[in-house]
């Protein structure tokens, strides 16, 4: 039987009987900006044993954690892979099995391509309690940084989000034809390497290659950048511009608000980030 003293003083043991004896949030960290953080994922962050987090959880935010707190970084391992989903899942099954106060730090919302559904059913299974605190997802980070709405009466009935890449890299088997809908904006996670052939396809079924693009890389952060494009230029635009993970895509009506929004010093497209981005580029050849 495993026994352990966590920082605030509670005991807790692994066993069939000790494993209700922890307690595991499963934390949205938001984008990136540690204001944007909730106050709930503040207080349990302070009230926490140990933070197990994610590569997409901002240092800033990471510094909110208090010092005598653990953390544990699943985002990369010796070897710089990822740790295995499983093994993440045991991770905090263990740690709440000892008595520990878990906080599970998920880049934007832990619910939304954030792997948080598969964590709450391993501890669901484990008879492990735990409740889940929304984050800012980076749809919503990014529509706010461009001033850009998701939704507007005149332009998008509905938006709809869809990851850019399959597991293992296996053929984007999407619904074009339902996703090639120009009334719905359309925001794509995870689509940096694959944003030209979704390009492709999007218009193959039918939207318009004029449709008004808006990427942006690292929201919120010090770093971000937005590049403004087109679905027929955007697979281009984002090689020119270098653009780095994070990145988000905003595809649709809406995205032609932001030369409105009052930032169009940061909207006039690959020229300007062209230039930001030249040192950069020349740096990685
Ligand atoms: C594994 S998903 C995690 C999404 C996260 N759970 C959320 O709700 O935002 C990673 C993708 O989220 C997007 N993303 C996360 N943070 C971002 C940021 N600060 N700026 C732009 N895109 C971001 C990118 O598309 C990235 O490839």
């Amino acid at each position: 039987m495993l026994t352990s003293t966590n920082s605030k003083g509670r005991q807790g043991q692994s066993g069939a009987q000790g494993v209700h004896d922890g307690f595991v949030h499963l934390v949205g960290a938001g984008p990136g900006d540690p204001d944007l953080l909730t106050v709930k994922a503040l207080r349990v962050i302070e009230a926490a044993d140990v933070v197990v987090y994610d590569r997409l959880v901002s240092s800033a935010v990471m510094e909110l954690v208090p010092a005598n707190v653990r953390r544990i970084d699943v985002g990369k391992s010796a070897g710089h892979h990822p740790v295995p989903q499983e093994q993440i899942n045991s991770l905090l099954v263990s740690l709440a099995g000892c008595g520990l106060r878990v906080v599970r730090l998920k880049g934007g919302d832990p619910f939304v391509f954030g792997r948080g559904g598969e964590e709450a059913i391993a501890l669901a299974s484990a008879g492990v309690a735990f409740d889940v605190i929304p984050g800012i997802t980076s749809a919503q980070a990014c529509a706010a940084a461009a001033k850009v709405p998701l939704t507007h009466r005149d332009l998008a009935t509905g938006v709809r989000f869809l990851t850019g890449h399959r597991r293992q890299d296996e053929v984007l088997d999407f619904d074009w034809a339902g996703l090639a809908d120009s009334e719905t904006t359309l925001v794509v996670y995870m689509g940096l390497t694959n944003i030209s052939e979704i390009a492709i396809r999007l218009i193959a079924h039918g939207l318009d290659a004029a449709t008004p693009v808006l990427a942006i890389s690292g929201a919120t952060r010090p770093e971000e950048v937005r590049l403004t494009s087109t679905l027929g230029r955007i697979g281009a635009d984002c090689q020119t511009a270098c653009l780095a993970a994070p990145t988000l895509f905003v595809i649709g009506a809406v995205a032609g608000l932001v030369a409105s929004m009052g930032c169009a010093e940061r909207a006039d497209g690959v020229a300007r980030l062209l230039e930001e981005r030249e040192t950069a580029c020349v740096a990685a050849e």
